[in-house]
């Protein structure tokens, strides 16, 4: 019997409704369309505005397209696996909720935080569980509600991210398809660059932390740049050099939407061409955990069957990575 590997089955995708232009965020900070197009390449976000709802809302709604896509019983899947840095609530798992109200009674679920490397790494557990021979189905949902700890009064955080889901399903395949190989590291020296201080055990939420907006996310823009940029082209380059890929054996690159200086960066150490790289960094910023199945839900049409991907991400921690895959359908 032939090796089994872990392969991409149906992807699904959820933004929320309510668009947040650069034009509205000139309204609340001092910032500017041109200033936050040319740095970053984001014209717009998507913000949850329903009353109530959370990570999970959206998490439900990319799983549930994911579902229908891909016609298959709830109940068929083993591993529901929910990537966040912003659960719906700390210790009661966000992926359990997921699980029950989707109708996946026969699944176990657990959550993921590794920041916005939170999918890459997630790919790696859902392919693992996979390759072992142990699960058939894992559902592996990026998912964040970054507009919950983001302060609309700081212009270098809030121009950046936004708020959506995305979904994929792994599977066995006896072909070859799936994931190839992973370059995976972490460095907790960086965790100072970029963090949310409160609410956690080493500072919980006091008046003070409130009122001194330590449960909003902080970052030190230009140090997280920096890192991202080295490390997330480094490792691509890598696991092509791994591999023995050429610029011409790549056909996409599907990298974290942080900033799509960034993205162009690992890109040229790549040494591909500007069609190879799919972005919607412009339409959502960077939504945190969902931004690696937005992109392959958005641009699913195009991915054939035996086509070469190279994921790349880079986030909080520091954690980042890149992963081979090989995709393994056509979509209808
Ligand atoms: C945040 C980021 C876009 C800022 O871009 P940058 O080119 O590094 O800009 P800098 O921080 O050096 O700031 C340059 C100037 O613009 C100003 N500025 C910052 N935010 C601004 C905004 N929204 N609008 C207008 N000006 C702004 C700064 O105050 C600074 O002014 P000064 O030169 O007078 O001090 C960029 O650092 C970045 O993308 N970092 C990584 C973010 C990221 O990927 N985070 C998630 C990791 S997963």
């Amino acid at each position: 019997m032939s090796k089994l590997s872990a392969a991409i089955t149906a992807v699904g995708g959820y933004v929320p409704e309510f668009k947040m232009t650069n034009k509205m965020l000139e309204d609340l900070v001092d910032t500017n369309d041109e200033w936050i197009t040319t740095r970053t390449g984001i014209k717009e976000r998507r913000i949850l505005k329903e009353k109530g709802a959370g990570t999970s809302y959206m998490a439900i709604k990319a799983a549930e397209d994911l579902i229908k896509k891909r016609g298959i019983d709830p109940s068929e899947i083993d591993l529901i696996l929910v990537g966040t840095a912003t659960p719906d609530t700390l210790v009661a798992s966000t992926a359990a909720y997921v699980a029950s109200e989707i109708g996946a009674t026969n699944a176990f679920a657990f959550d993921l935080l590794a920041a916005c490397s939170s999918f890459l790494f997630g790919m790696s557990t859902a392919a693992s569980f996979i390759e072992s021979g142990k699960y058939k189905k894992v559902l592996l949902i990026g998912a964040d509600k970054m507009s919950s700890i983001i302060d609309y009064t700081d212009r270098t955080t809030c121009i950046i991210f936004g708020d959506g889901a995305g979904a994929a399903l792994f599977e066995p395949n006896e072909e070859g398809l799936g994931l190839q190989d992973e370059y995976l590291r972490s460095d907790g020296s960086g965790r100072s660059y970029l963090s949310m201080n409160a609410g956690g055990s080493i500072m919980p939420a006091t008046e003070e932390t409130v009122k001194d907006k330590q449960h909003f996310i902080f970052q030190e823009g230009r140090t997280v740049f920096k890192f991202a940029v080295s490390n997330m082209a480094d490792a691509a380059a890598n696991i092509m050099e791994r591999n023995d890929l050429t610029d011409k054996d790549v056909d996409w690159l599907v990298a974290h939407q942080a900033n799509k200086r960034i993205i162009d960066a690992t890109a040229n150490r790549m040494g591909i061409e500007d069609e190879k790289v799919l972005m919607n960094i412009e339409r959502y910023g960077n939504t945190t955990s969902a931004t690696l199945p937005l992109v392959l839900s958005d641009y699913e049409s195009q991915l054939k069957k035996g086509d070469n991907i190279v994921f790349a991400a880079f986030g909080g921690g520091f954690t980042w990575g890149s992963i081979y895959l090989k995709w393994a359908y056509n979509s209808k």
